[in-house]
């Protein structure tokens, strides 16, 4: 495959597995080959090793200094190098806006994804559930399932359309893009940004997870507040890749997601050939085992926002575009509180997805690969069976650490697809599940 790399500016060297480079949001830096990347400049007359110097923005050119996303690829050869593109099927994609179906106020919940036909990569292997905002004015958000057994050979993978947060949960992905491999598995969460190419293998055999296509702007770590400096994700905890290209000459087929659509250009080369690179503009991988779960000491269950790992804020001061949210095993010990999430009504919209174990405010019938979507204002919390338990259990340190759910929450109702309001793997009766709830008011 002629694969090279290994070596970068933050360690690594002959044969050894460079450390990843730490920290969210940071200007890195990173070479496969030592010289390759300028210094002093992006752009000199001619380029170390013979390479070609190319700017990938994630903002617009002006955006503040502290939105400002760009990285530069010292390449082998320019993206620029490619011939037209033409439209290929979107398989199982579908795009903003969704108007397929009727926007639906009930509350919705699926089991997994049945399993791919045999020969399916992360790319064909692509379900879109729903979403919602409009692609074409990046915004809103797409909500997918991914299921592939195949890894895509001689075939890469871009979205114009978003950046990808991509929740593995059966299966590791091995994502090898422009700026180096990223090994993600159940428990980790990788992130894609706009734009940037990558080809997905299964080092573990078939993968199957969930993906936030967000069209807004770029995710960022939530503000904290009163909580102060530290607490929740810690910008350190996340890992970029460290620079690694391929040297290959024969075709590859490089699709891009493009308002809604795929497109596909037929390369002579792989496009995974950047020797060198710096920016901030990166993809990173981050482990949610290292969560720091806050919540409440004394009384009530606090908000869900206390479990932010990543927001995409709107120009609305703290409403999301999306947000991303973790049910992490943490403790409870609340007194006098009723410890499972609340019933609740909410204006922002919530997918939820479990990645191992259960969630703690559902008995059953909410499973790993699965999901549930509970859209604007629509009633929802614990089931019968969970209340009843909550109600009467005895109030002593209690650690939750028995699964680890997500939840993608969105600021505009969520429309599905056609395929996710008919498939058969939706059930039918969900609503059940908040049935025979008892009266139990009596009066003074
Ligand atoms: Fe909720």
């Amino acid at each position: 495959m002629g694969t090279v790399g290994n070596v970068a500016g933050s360690g690594g060297g002959d044969g050894a597995v460079a450390r990843p480079l730490s920290g969210f949001g940071n200007q890195h830096r990173s070479e496969a080959v030592p010289g390759a990347l300028p210094e002093g400049r992006n752009s000199p007359q001619r380029a170390p090793l013979g390479l070609y110097a190319e700017q990938l923005s994630g903002s617009a050119f002006t955006e503040p200094r502290a939105d400002n996303r760009r990285s530069w690829l010292y390449r082998i050869r320019p993206s620029a190098a490619h011939p037209p593109l033409h439209r290929i099927g979107n398989g199982g994609l579908r795009s903003a806006p969704f108007d397929e179906t009727e926007p639906d106020p009930n509350r919705r919940r699926w089991d997994p994804l049945p399993e791919p036909p045999a020969g399916t990569d992360f790319v064909a292997g692509l379900w879109t559930l729903g979403g919602n905002g409009d692609v074409r004015r990046r915004e809103g958000m797409s909500i997918h399932l991914y299921r592939a057994d195949s890894p895509m050979v001689d075939r890469v993978f871009g979205d114009a359309d978003g950046e990808l947060l991509i929740v593995p949960q059966r299966g590791t992905l091995l994502l090898v893009t422009e700026f180096g491999p990223l090994r993600a598995g159940p428990g980790h969460v990788a992130l894609i940004p706009r734009g940037v190419r990558f080809r997905v293998e299964l080092p573990d055999g078939p993968a199957a997870g969930y993906v936030c296509e967000n069209r807004g702007r770029p995710f960022v770590l939530p503000e904290l507040g009163p909580i102060g400096a530290n607490g929740l994700a810690a910008a350190r905890d996340f890992e970029a890749p460290t620079a690694a290209f391929e040297d290959v000459e024969r075709p590859v087929e490089v699709v891009t997601k493009f308002c809604g659509n795929l497109w596909a250009a037929a390369y002579d080369h792989s496009p995974l050939d950047v020797v060198a690179w710096h920016g901030n503009h990166v993809p990173y991988r981050y482990d949610l085992r290292r969560f720091n779960v806050l919540g409440s000491i004394s009384f009530d269950h606090p908000d869900p926002s206390i479990f932010t790992v990543l927001t995409s804020p709107s120009t609305q001061p703290g409403v999301a575009n999306a947000d991303f949210v973790v049910f992490a095993p943490r403790w409870l010990v609340g007194e006098d509180t009723f410890r499972p999430p609340y019933f609740h009504r909410n204006v922002m919209s919530e997918y939820m997805g479990l990645i191992e174990g259960a969630y703690d405010a559902k008995a059953s019938g909410f499973v790993p690969g699965g999901g549930s979507l509970h859209n604007m204002l629509s009633a929802h919390g614990p089931d019968r069976e969970t209340f009843e338990r909550a109600s009467a259990a005895e109030l002593t340190p209690q650690k939750v650490d028995d699964g680890l759910a997500f939840m993608f929450e969105t600021r505009w109702p969520v429309t599905l697809t056609e395929q996710a309001a008919s498939c058969g793997h939706l059930q039918r009766d969900y609503d059940a599940v908040w049935q025979g709830l008892e009266r139990h008011f009596r009066q003074p």
